[in-house]
């Protein structure tokens, strides 16, 4: 799936997430992009939902790095704001859990630079001030 999509709940982002997903194997990179709040890890716990992988995705306020496996499936979610480059990056384990077949949800991703693979997935939320939970998803 591509294009853009307008949502009007949590429970909306939840299905475009359960579509995107649904694309998704071992290896796979989603790159998340948007401000503050916008809603990038709501996405990621609808993506794990979706998975199976069940799991509470956790606010990388507290956590950097969440792993979420079930059904012989992982999806590990990345917020790397924190850190500075590519050398932070990879002592997260980040070719560690994609040479074990990991799905990758990363949250700033221009953090890991080169890393980031050509075919990885760009989901981009933006969420107007006062809309509510309204908010656009731009998926490529
Ligand atoms: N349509 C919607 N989609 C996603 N989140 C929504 C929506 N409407 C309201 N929200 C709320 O907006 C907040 C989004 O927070 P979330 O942690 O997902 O954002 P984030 O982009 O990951 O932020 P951060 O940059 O701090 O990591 C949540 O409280 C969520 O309930
Ligand atoms: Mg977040």
């Amino acid at each position: 799936m591509n294009g853009s999509f307008e949502v009007a709940s949590v429970e909306e982002t939840w299905e475009v997430a359960r579509r995107l997903a649904a694309e998704l194997g071992p290896g796979d990179v989603v790159c998340l992009e948007g401000d503050l709040g916008a809603g990038k890890t709501t996405f990621v716990q609808g993506m794990a939902a979706a998975m199976g992988v069940g799991g509470r995705v956790i606010s990388p306020t507290f956590c950097l790095v969440s792993e979420h496996r079930g059904g012989g499936r992982l999806l590990v979610h990345m917020d790397l704001y924190r850190l500075r480059g590519e050398d932070d990056v990879l002592s997260v384990g980040w070719e560690d859990y994609l040479a074990e077949g990991a799905v990758l949800a990363v949250e700033w991703p221009d953090r890991a630079g080169s890393l980031i693979p050509a075919n990885a997935r760009r989901v981009r939320i933006s969420a107007p001030s006062g809309a509510g939970e309204r908010r656009t998803i731009e998926i490529a």
